[in-house]
C-alpha cells in the first residue's frame, strides 16, 4: 500500500481540486480523491463511512481540504437525495473522522447559502437562508464541518472559472463569441467571479496557518469586485477584440433545464479573510483577463 500523504484533498478531479493539488504536487505532500478516480486521483465514495475511514488507516494525515460536492445546481433539484449524500453526509463522515483523530478540516462552501436579497456584500455572520437544494445541502455540510471536534474552517466562495474544467462558463462564452452573431447571456445574478488558481493560493495560505495553529470559523474568499454573467461576457468580448458577436441580455425564462432558483445578489465580503491572513485577491477582471489570454495563446 502506498504511504498516506499529509494532506488529503477531496474533489481532486474537479475544477478547484485540480488547481489546488497542483500546488502541492512537486512536494508529494497531498493526495487527491474523487468519486471516479479520474485525473490520477484515488477513487472513494465519501458518502460511505467505511470508505472514508479507509482513507485514514495509516494515521499520517495532518489536514483535510474537503472540496468534493455535487455541484450541479439544477441536478441537485432533480436528485435531492444525491445532493444530500454528496454535500451533507460526505462532510459529516469526514468531520467525524477528523474529529476523532484531531485532524484540521477545511470545507469549501458557497455563496448559495444566502438568499441573495441583500443589496450589499454578505459578511460571514449574516443570516444564511438557502433557496435551492444545492445551497441547503451545502449549508448542512457547513454545520457538520463547524461541529467537527478538531479545528475546522469553512471557506465560502463564488462562481469559479479555470482551465481545469474545459466546459466552464468562460470557455463556453469565448467559443460562442467567436462563432455566433448574437450571444445572449443572463444578467439576473451578481456575485464575485473567482479564478480557481487565486482561490487555491488563498486556501494554501489558510492550510499553512491551520497546520501551525488551531483555527475555527468561516471565511469568504473570492476575487474582488462583482459582476453578472452578462458583465463578464462584455469584458471577454472587449479582450478578444474580434468576431462579429453582439452581447445581449438573455431572458431567464428561456433558459432550458434551469430548475433551481438562484440568489440574485450574492456578493461576499472578504474583509475578514483579508484582515486575518493579510492577503487580498485581485479584481476579478484582472484574473479573468489573464485566463482569457491564456486560452487564446
Ligand atoms: N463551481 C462553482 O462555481 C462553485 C462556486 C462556489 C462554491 N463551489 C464549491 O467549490 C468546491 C469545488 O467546486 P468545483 O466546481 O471544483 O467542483 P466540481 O468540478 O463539480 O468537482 C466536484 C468534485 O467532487 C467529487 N465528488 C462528487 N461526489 C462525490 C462523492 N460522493 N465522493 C467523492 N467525491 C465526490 C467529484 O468527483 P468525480 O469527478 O469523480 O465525479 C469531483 O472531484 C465545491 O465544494 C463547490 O460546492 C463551487
Amino acid at each position: 500500500m502506498p504511504p498516506e500523504s499529509e494532506i488529503l484533498v477531496t474533489g481532486a478531479s474537479g475544477m478547484f481540486g485540480r488547481a489546488l493539488l497542483k500546488r502541492w504536487a512537486s512536494a508529494k505532500k497531498a493526495e487527491g480523491v474523487s468519486l471516479s478516480g479520474r485525473h490520477d486521483t484515488r477513487a472513494c465514495d465519501l458518502t460511505s463511512r467505511a470508505a472514508v475511514a479507509d482513507l485514514f488507516k495509516k494515521n499520517s494525515r495532518k489536514l483535510v481540504i474537503h472540496a468534493a460536492a455535487y455541484s450541479d445546481v439544477d441536478g441537485c433539484e432533480r436528485d435531492p437525495a444525491r445532493a444530500h449524500a454528496a454535500n451533507a453526509l460526505a462532510t459529516q463522515n469526514l468531520a467525524q473522522v477528523c474529529g476523532s483523530k484531531n485532524i484540521p478540516l477545511v470545507f469549501i462552501s458557497t455563496d448559495y447559502v444566502f438568499d441573495g436579497r441583500k443589496s450589499s456584500a454578505y459578511a460571514e455572520a449574516d443570516r444564511t437562508f438557502p433557496i435551492n437544494i444545492y445551497g441547503m445541502t451545502k449549508l448542512e455540510g457547513e454545520v457538520h464541518a463547524l461541529r467537527c471536534a478538531a479545528p475546522s474552517v469553512v471557506v465560502r466562495t463564488s462562481w469559479l472559472f479555470g482551465a481545469e474544467n474545459p466546459n466552464n462558463f468562460v470557455n463556453a462564452i469565448l467559443a460562442r463569441l467567436r462563432r455566433e452573431a448574437v450571444v445572449a447571456v443572463l444578467d439576473d445574478q451578481e456575485d464575485a467571479p473567482t479564478f480557481v488558481e487565486d482561490l487555491a493560493a488563498a486556501v494554501e495560505v489558510i492550510a499553512d496557518s491551520l497546520l501551525k495553529k488551531p483555527l475555527r470559523g468561516i471565511f469568504h474568499v473570492c476575487n474582488s469586485g462583482s459582476a453578472t454573467r452578462h458583465g463578464m461576457a462584455l469584458k471577454m468580448k472587449e479582450w478578444i477584440g474580434r468576431g462579429p458577436a453582439r452581447v445581449e441580455k438573455a431572458d431567464p425564462g428561456q433558459v432550458k433545464g434551469r430548475l433551481a432558483v438562484r440568489p440574485g445578489h450574492s456578493v461576499l465580503s472578504t474583509k475578514h479573510f483579508e484582515s486575518s491572513f493579510g492577503m487580498k485577491l485581485r479584481p476579478w477582471e484582472e484574473a479573468l483577463e489573464e485566463y482569457v489570454r491564456s486560452c487564446a495563446s
